[in-house]
């Protein structure tokens, strides 16, 4: 009796196509659930959005590659627990654009920063970090401290992030969504970082992190 399964084993394109068939299915039953469920979806209530400063000092993470280095996300195993404090859970990053989990950890998980340490040491540290850890292997940027910021487009950013956010951000006693950002933080968001050093909108960001779930 012929094997049925002989018309795919021999036939390489019809092997692929439902090799990739399948995957998907296992990757499909694994990821589409997540949309749904109120967990992943519903910022935890303590959750704020960065301010215009914070933001920007996003953007500077992002650009000098610290999320390379850095993860953003505690794994739920006591190791991680007893040094980083509570592992990370999705309702704290449903507002991430993208978002800074990261794989690999050069340095410490950064995700409960905030607070760990004053904005003189993070000064100190990232203008030379071996004058605070001596055996760091961190480099330095000490650009950041010169670097001025404009503000030119921060307004634009917290409008993308009200538009990113529409169907995540809190929502009023009614039930109405209540936008990241009102009307007076998109106004008042270029004044908020202009001529700030890069630095200081870096340290905000960094002591901005993780304080919604200590
Ligand atoms: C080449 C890898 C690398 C890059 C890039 C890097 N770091 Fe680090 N970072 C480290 C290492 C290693 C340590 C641990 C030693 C130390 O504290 O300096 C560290 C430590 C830190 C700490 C202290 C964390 C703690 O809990 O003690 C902070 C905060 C930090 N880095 C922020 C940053 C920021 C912000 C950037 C981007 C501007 C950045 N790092 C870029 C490797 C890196």
């Amino acid at each position: 009796m012929k094997n049925k399964h002989e018309k795919f084993e021999t036939n390489v394109g019809l092997f692929a196509i439902f090799t990739i068939l399948a995957i998907s299915i296992g990757g499909l039953v694994e990821i589409t659930p997540l949309f749904f469920q109120k967990a992943t979806t519903t910022p935890v209530d303590n959750l704020r959005p960065y301010t215009a400063l914070e933001m920007e000092g996003r953007d500077i993470y992002i650009r000098e590659g610290c999320n390379v280095c850095h993860s953003q996300m505690i794994r739920p195993f006591r190791a991680e627990t007893e040094r980083y404090g509570h592992y990370s859970v999705a309702g704290e990053g449903v507002w991430e654009h993208p978002f800074l989990w990261g794989s690999k950890r050069t340095g410490p998980d950064l995700a409960r920063v905030g607070g760990r340490y004053s904005d003189d040491w993070h000064r100190a540290h990232l203008l030379d970090p071996r004058s605070v850890v001596p055996e760091s292997n961190m480099p330095s940027f000490s650009w950041l401290d010169e670097n001025k910021l404009d503000g030119e487009l921060t307004e634009k950013k917290l409008a993308t992030f009200n538009f990113l956010t529409r169907n995540r951000s809190h929502k009023d006693e009614q039930g109405n969504r209540i936008p990241l950002y009102s009307a007076a933080d998109l106004a008042g968001a270029k004044d908020a970082v202009k001529d700030k050093t890069e630095m200081e909108a870096l340290i905000a960001y960094l002591q901005s992190l993780g304080h919604a779930l200590k």
